[in-house]
């Protein structure tokens, strides 16, 4: 079986290097040391100066809307993963649904400023797949109108724009750390911002409101994650160049053997540290990704219909999304992980190419 994602695991020894410590001080969960160690290298590690390690990526976009004390309409797009749609209605606010770019598969910010109305109090988009937002656009029309900006960066771990890390664009942005992301710590997230003063608000809402034990700022939920889940992080951390250089040589491999197939890819040329955490192809047709996707299935290969289907299904104001609803129809991502091999890599080439070439398979 070759599975469309494998998570990570680092050598057993760099993990349980952690757990002694974790014994001696029995300290589990609750801002503990792991959790301070990890928050240090991840901001060493993108160039941050703030941020807060929190238990999934999800509760990081719920943390963001509320710490941002957002209300009203958020404007989103329908191709992203369904997390981003559910965390801005599980904070009682409206999605309201705008098209995508065709090549970057991103918001099109050009759409964004007819979908404004007294009611809308920020732009939420998704770096999809790791390829960034047109984030200089974005801020423009959020300053023009008086929005707050919140980029969902679950796919966007490590990436750069004019140099810096797209975690600092935006109010807040958030990642998740889920095990199949490419940099993970089983589960967890984080939320990122400039603002000292909107950290230590995110920083009260993951525990509860708590200031102590005898005093509440805010309304806070359990944002909190635990020392096990650090650890994994700290030993996964090290790791992560070499992955994403895996990840990109297995790309290009990909792209060379599937020279002769009739799809497009989105377009990620010129990204700054683009981290290659997946591998979309775009069908000419959802007919073609269909055959194509029982043929690898009946070869035991996994692939994912990611993101299908369109978030606009959910029943919220939508206007017209016509390119994310073809896209999400046509795209399908094939495996990529750190050791997927060549061989593996050629038998998935070589069936797509089969099914192209025989109409009748
Ligand atoms: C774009 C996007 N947003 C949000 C999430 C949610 O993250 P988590 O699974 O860590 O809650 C994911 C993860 O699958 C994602 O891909």
């Amino acid at each position: 079986m070759i599975p469309v994602t494998k998570p990570f695991l680092p050598p057993r020894a760099d993990y349980e290097k952690y757990l002694d410590g974790i014994w001696e001080r029995n300290w589990l969960t609750n801002n503990g040391p792991l959790v301070n160690e990890l928050e240090l290298r991840l901001k060493e590690y993108l160039g941050l100066d703030h941020l807060l390690f929190v238990s999934n990526g999800t509760i990081a976009l719920q943390m963001a809307i509320k710490g941002l004390g957002l209300k009203g309409e958020i404007i989103t797009t329908p191709f992203s993963y369904v997390a981003t749609t559910t965390s801005i209605i599980w904070e009682g606010c409206q999605p309201v649904f705008v098209d995508i770019l065709p090549d970057r598969l991103t918001i099109n910010p050009d759409l964004i400023e007819e979908a404004i109305t007294s009611k809308t109090s920020a732009i939420l988009a998704t770096h999809v797949y790791g390829i960034p937002c047109e984030v200089e656009k974005i801020q423009q029309i959020a300053d023009k109108h008086g929005l707050k900006v919140i980029y969902d960066g679950a796919h966007a771990f490590g990436v750069k724009f004019k140099g810096r890390s797209i975690f600092e664009y935006g109010d807040i942005s958030t990642c998740s750390f889920h095990a199949t992301k490419l940099f993970h710590t089983i589960e967890g997230g984080g939320v990122f911002t400039k603002d000292p003063e909107l950290l230590k608000r995110m920083a009260y809402l993951r525990n509860f409101g708590h200031d102590g034990f005898e005093k509440f700022n805010g309304i806070g939920i359990n944002g909190k994650n635990s020392e096990f889940h650090s650890a994994m992080g700290l030993a996964v951390l090290p790791y992560l160049e070499k992955i994403v250089q895996t990840k990109a040589s297995q790309v290009q491999f990909y792209k060379g053997l599937l020279k002769g197939l009739k799809v497009t890819y989105p377009k990620t040329e010129n990204i700054e540290n683009y981290n290659h955490s997946y591998f979309p192809i775009l069908f000419s047709s959802e007919g073609n990704l269909k055959r194509s996707k029982q043929i690898l299935e009946m070869n035991q290969i996994g692939s994912r219909r990611y993101f299908y289907p369109g978030l606009n299904g959910l029943d919220y104001t939508s206007g017209d999304c016509s390119v994310s609803d073809d896209v999400s129809k046509r795209i399908l991502c094939l495996p990529l992980y750190h050791t997927l091999t060549q061989e593996e890599q050629r038998m998935i080439a070589r069936l797509l190419l089969r099914v192209q070439n025989n109409p009748d398979l």
